[in-house]
This record gives structure tokens, sequence and C-alpha cells, in this order.
């Protein structure tokens, strides 16, 4: 587990105060709200065939959901398989506490009610007759490489595995950690997990076995399930030996995981040249095709978990967000179904790697309990070109795309050309997620990629929140370039000040939810104190996002970023305080502070100041062993865009780090920086200021 550094100044728990997030005014965007009076409608006939074609029905159906959530939700509860209902007192299906003030945070739907997500993902829709039916086209990071999988095969896959981990002892509750790259057998993992009742967390393959030991050791696996090696782009990673490690390093503290079973990515590595631990090692091909192909369900409560996710705060740990598994069903299957406006003859492609929230919710299980064809790829946008993404929509008649902003405008980048050059003309709806999309990016591919032909839906949500909660409904009402338009069925923003108080109208606040909604996480594992102080102490009676939010004269959301210490880069949250840690951990770094800067494809990019021990000179050397030290702390994709020699860092005199300051020296407005007098030492600032080009 990477050490527990507190970087000095930083704050040591997640915010809990109001009075310590950024003021919303610091949040900016090059390219602010010009968009507000420009609107999208989606044509004629797109209208005619939308489940929900107007701003009534949605007017309607949002009204009922807020007046009356338990009937709303336990109607679309009754379209799923419950082996046991929810018992009904009074029509009541959910209860919640969503106010500190009155008792401990607590949220249940549907609870005492038995189910199983992989049966109403997979068995329901074999058993009424839809076996044949394509479940996944897998695209290889090569495009010479595909494969397919229907339902029932899918279900037998899952079901292999699901006996395979039964026999290594794996019960319902147990945790099993997943490190594996976009293959089919990522979701299958998940799936056969879900089945059993066992609790999958898992981890994004491009976590280093720092981070996947820090995770590990937290949830403690009785199973890891990895590949020896993947191909990505043009490369190779090998994942075995970053498992090998992290479990070097969590058995050193004391957690042992005692199967590691890997799929033969022999594409990638041979088996002979990959690192083994007779006895603990095992490969997926020898021995899962050798269990039974169906699998008894494990039905579970409504309230049982489902998933564990890693995610990053203000602090150096990462939160165990934990899902359940009732409320998570319906509500990723009802936002996917009406957020995408999804038809049975619908292709769906989600760009989302599985080790976050949006494969889960929107590669998975979303999508699968629709029982919709679903394109799964392991490759990168731009590989081997920028059309690869296109090729592929071609390839398997996309009708529903959806993807992040920073591919879009790392697409933009190459032109209009490689888009052009295939038809496209099967697509329908465009989906964007992770960060604001700036309004030239949604013009370039509202107009080009989906030849001003397809609604874009900008889907608002976090690892948190499980779900979209706000969201265009393609058809519904028209479309704003930047805004993600208007609240979900069933949810409640709020926009308050800094005291709390409740926004009206057209405001500028931070993003609050009131009450809950069924996919709401329930907990940070073993830390609900962190949960509480970290959501719902900032803002009494509310459910604290941690972004900024503008609403405009038309009641449109417009997301204007985070504006605690998280960073977005392309779309992946990092803490501020985890990639200090990391520079810390390097011998020749005394201090460390890190902002975020805008950058031009990734939305945010990490921008760090750095302060060296008595005696070392700066080097680029140095830097590129810096980031080393954070690829290898955290994983590549939290590397630093920049790194600026600091002699000291501008502290209060009570010691806090002044980010504010540098923020402005990182983004070059000097003329910003503000008042300074508060500082300890005021010179600092010029001194950073003169190392800038350094
Ligand atoms: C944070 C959550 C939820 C899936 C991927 C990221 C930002 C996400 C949008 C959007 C503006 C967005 C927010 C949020 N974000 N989607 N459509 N418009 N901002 O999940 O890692 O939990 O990050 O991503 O800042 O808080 P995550």
């Amino acid at each position: 587990m990477a050490p527990p550094h507190s970087t000095n100044g930083g704050s040591e728990h997640d915010s809990s105060t109001a009075a310590a997030f950024a003021s919303l005014d610091t949040v900016s965007h090059s390219e602010s709200f010009n968009t507000e009076h420009e609107l999208f409608d989606a044509g004629h006939k797109f209208k005619e065939g939308a489940l929900i074609s107007s701003k009534e029905k949605y007017a309607a159906m949002y009204t009922r959901s807020i007046k009356d959530p338990d009937g709303f939700w336990s109607d679309i509860a009754s379209e799923f398989y419950w082996e046991t209902k929810w018992p009904e007192e009074n029509g009541k299906v959910h209860t919640e506490n969503f106010d500190i003030r009155k008792g401990p945070v607590k949220v249940e739907w549907f609870k005492g009610g038995k189910t199983n997500i992989c049966y109403n993902a997979l068995d329901r829709h074999v058993q009424a007759g839809k076996g044949n039916q394509v479940a996944f086209y897998w695209e290889g990071n090569s495009p010479d490489l595909d494969g397919c999988l229907t339902y029932s095969e899918l279900l037998q896959r899952v079901c292999q595995l699901a006996n395979f981990l039964k026999d290594k002892g794996v019960k319902k509750g147990d945790a099993v950690a997943i490190y594996l790259p976009m293959l089919m057998e990522l979701p299958i993992a998940m799936l056969a997990c879900a089945r059993i009742g066992a609790v999958h967390s898992v981890v994004f393959a491009g976590f280093s076995a720092e981070s996947l030991a820090q995770r590990v050791l937290d949830c403690k696996p009785k199973v890891i399930i990895t590949c020896n090696a993947v191909w990505r782009g043009p490369k190779v990673l090998v994942l075995k030996t970053i498992v090998d490690e992290a479990l070097t390093i969590s058995l050193a503290q004391g957690v042992s995981v005692d199967v590691c079973l890997t799929y033969a990515n022999d594409i990638a590595l041979a088996r002979e040249k990959t690192a083994w631990q007779d006895g603990r090692d095992i490969w997926y091909q020898d021995v899962i095709p050798n269990f039974a192909s169906s699998c008894d369900i494990q039905w579970v409560d409504a309230e049982d978990p489902l998933f564990l996710l890693y995610t990053s705060g203000s602090t150096g740990k990462p939160k165990g967000v934990l899902h359940t598994t009732g409320g998570y069903m319906v509500y990723t299957a009802t936002t996917f179904k009406y957020a995408f406006d999804y038809h049975q003859e619908d292709v769906y492609w989600c760009t989302a790697d599985c080790g976050w929230i949006t494969g889960h919710s929107y590669v998975t299980y979303g999508p699968l309990l629709n029982c919709a064809k679903v394109v799964l790829f392991e490759g990168v946008p731009n590989y081997p070109d920028a059309g690869r993404c296109w090729e592929i929509v071609d390839k398997y008649n996309v009708t529903i795309f959806y993807t992040a902003p920073t591919a879009i405008r790392s697409l933009m980048r190459s032109g209009d050309e490689p888009v052009k050059r295939y038809s496209r003309k099967s697509l329908r709806v465009l989906g964007s997620v992770g960060e604001p999309i700036n309004p030239s990016a949604w013009k370039w591919y509202y107009e080009v990629v989906g030849d001003e032909r397809c609604p874009i839906s900008d889907t608002w949500w976090q690892t948190e929140t499980g779900g979209f909660m706000i969201t265009p409904l393609p058809g519904a009402w028209a479309l704003k370039p930047g805004s993600a338009t208007f609240p979900f069925f069933g949810i409640q923003p709020a926009l308050v000040d800094e005291n709390g108080k409740e926004l009206e109208g057209v405001c500028n606040g931070y993003l609050c939810i009131k009450g809950s909604w069924p996919s709401t996480f329930r907990t940070l594992y073993e830390d609900h104190a962190r949960y509480e102080t970290t959501y719902f102490a900032p803002f009494k009676g509310y459910y604290f996002s941690g972004d900024g939010c503008h609403r405009d004269a038309d009641g449109y959301y417009w997301l204007t970023g985070r504006v605690d210490d998280v960073i977005n880069v392309s779309g992946h949250r990092i803490g501020t305080a985890e990639v200090e840690s990391a520079l810390v951990s390097h011998s020749q770094c005394a201090e460390a502070a890190v902002v975020a800067i805008e950058h031009e494809v990734k939305g945010q990019g990490i921008y760090a100041f750095v302060t060296l021990k008595e005696g070392v000179s700066y080097s680029e050397e140095l830097r590129t062993s810096l980031r080393n030290a954070v690829r290898h702390q955290i994983g590549a994709f939290a590397s630093p865009d920049r790194i600026h020699w600091a002699p000291a860092l501008p502290k209060t005199r009570s010691g806090k780090i002044m980010r504010r300051i540098l923020r402005k020296i990182a983004a070059k407005q000097l003329d910003e920086l503000g008042d300074i007098s508060t500082l300890a030492d005021p010179g600092v600032v010029q001194e950073l200021i003169d190392l800038t080009d350094v």
C-alpha cells in the first residue's frame, strides 16, 4: 500500500465544511456559456419514434416520480424477475435518511425482495426465447480480430466461471478482484460473481501494482482474475507482472490471495514467457471449460452488495464505493433505456472500460438488462488510425454510440476526413460522459460525426450515483451544446450557496441532490463515517456531488467542473492528494502541491509544484524520475503534465497551502493572483513566477 504520506498543509480528511470548497467563480471554462441560447431540436422523424417524445410526457412522468417515488419505481421494478417480491407496507418500497442531523445516513430500496442481477441480465432473456440474439460483439485492438457471443453462449460462459469460483470456496458476500482489460472475460467475470452473490471489485487495468495492492488490502478478495498481457494500441502491457507485484505487496501486509486465475492472451504473450507461481496461479483456459455450463442462482436481497468500485476523493486513500443489487438493477436499466431512447433493434457501443463505473452500468448491466446488442472494444479510439471508431460503427451498424469528450476532442484534432471516410448512416443517438463537454467539441460531434441527425445525450453522473442523474432524453426536448439539460426521473437537483441555502431560478451553485434514488451508493466500504463526512456533512440535508453547476433561464443545467481537490483528466478522477503522496514518496522530493490546468485534449491536466530536498538540483532526469514515481504509485494516466520547481510553496501562517495562488501561477494568470498578504512569506510567489519556464 502507498505510504500514508500526508502532504504538509494538505487536508487530512475529506472536507466536511462548505467553506473548504473552491468558490464557484474560480471554476471557469474558457468557453463559458455562450451557447445558452442555441437550441438543437431532434427532427420530427426522430421524435415520432422516441420513447419520450415531448417535454410534456417527461413532465408527467417526472412529477409522478417525485410525488410518488415508491409507486413509480415499484411499477418499473415489477418488470424484472424477483424470486420473492419485496414486502410492501403501505406501498413503500424505500426508506432513507439523507440528513445527518437526523441520524446515520441510510438508504434502502426494495429491501426484503430477493432477486439476482445476472438472472435478470441473461437467463430472463434466454427463457424468453432470445438466446440466439447477440449479446456481445467483441472487437480486438487489432482490426482483424473479433468475436461474438449470443445471450445463451454468454450465460454458459458465466456459469462455468461461477462454478469455478464456487469450487474455490467463494461464497455469497465474498469479494473477488478483477484486473482485466476489455476481453469478454471481463463482463463474464462480473456476471459470474453476481450470479453467486460474490462482490466484484474491478480494478482498471491501467492502475499500477501499488494501487492494485491498496485495493486488494482493502477488500481482501478470495480470488483475483486477470490475464497475462494485452495489446493496447501499438504496445503490449504485461499485466501479470503487475498482479504478481501487487500480490507480493499485499502478502507482506498480511493479505494473501490464494487463487490467481489468469487468462492466457497468447497473441500478446506466450504462456511459457509468463511469470508463474505454482499453486496460486491457474490458466483460465485450462480449467474453465471443464466446469458445467449451468449454475444455480444465488438469490440475494435487493440490499445485498453487488460490487465495490474504488474512486478518488480529496485525500490520498481511494474510497470503496459500495453498490447494492435491486435498486442498482432497476435504475441502470431504466436510465439506459430512456437516455439513449433504446429500441430492441439498436446496436449499442460504449467506449468506456469496465474498470470504471461507466463500464459497470453502461457496458455491462444497463444494456444487458435491456437485452441489447453490445459492442465491446479492446482497443483505443485512434489505433491504427483516427478512423477506427467509425470503421467499427460501420462494421456493426452501431446505432447508439457513447464516449467521452476527451476522445471526441482528440479525434477532432485529426480533422473531418477520417470520419467522412465512413458512412455512419446507422447512427441514431450519440452520448457523452465523464466531464463537461465544451460547446465546440459538442458541435463537431453533432455536425461531423452525427451529420446533424443524431441527438447527443450528455449524461451527468458519478461512480457514487450508479446511474445517470442529469441527462437529455433524446427527442423529448431541444438540446443546448454543453448542457446536460434536465434531471432524470426521481432526481431532484438542488443548487446551494456556500451556506447551504438552496438557490432559485438562474444561479450558480454547488450541485446537491435532495432525497435518494434507487442506485444511490449505500456506503464507503468499511468507512461509513467518511461516507457521511464527505457527501452529507458539507450541506446538511443533501447529497453533495463535488461539482459546481449553473442553471439558466430555461431551467437547463450546466456542469462547471469539480469544486473539490479532484482533477478530471480525460474523464478519469484523480485526487490531488494521491498525486502529491506519490511525488513525496520519491526520495528527492520534500514537498508537492498539485493543481489542475486546462488541457486541450484531456480537459484537465495535472500541474505539480515540487520542492526538492536540500542540495538536490533541478534536472530533466529528475522530472522523469518524479513522473515515474507517479506511474509507479498510481498509473501512467496520472503522470503530471508539468512539473514546476518550487523553492517553497505559498502557505498561510497556519501552514495551509494556498492552491488558489498556485492555480493562477499554473494558468499564467498573474494579474489575478489576488491578495497574497496573508501568506507567511509573500516573497515565495515571485520566486515561483521566476521559475515558470525553468
Ligand atoms: C465526475 C464523476 C460518471 C461516469 C464517468 C465519471 C464529471 C461526469 C459529466 C458530464 C460534466 C461530468 C463530474 C463528476 N462528469 N459526467 N456529462 N458533464 N461533468 O465518473 O469518475 O465518478 O467522475 O465526472 O465532475 O463529479 P467518476
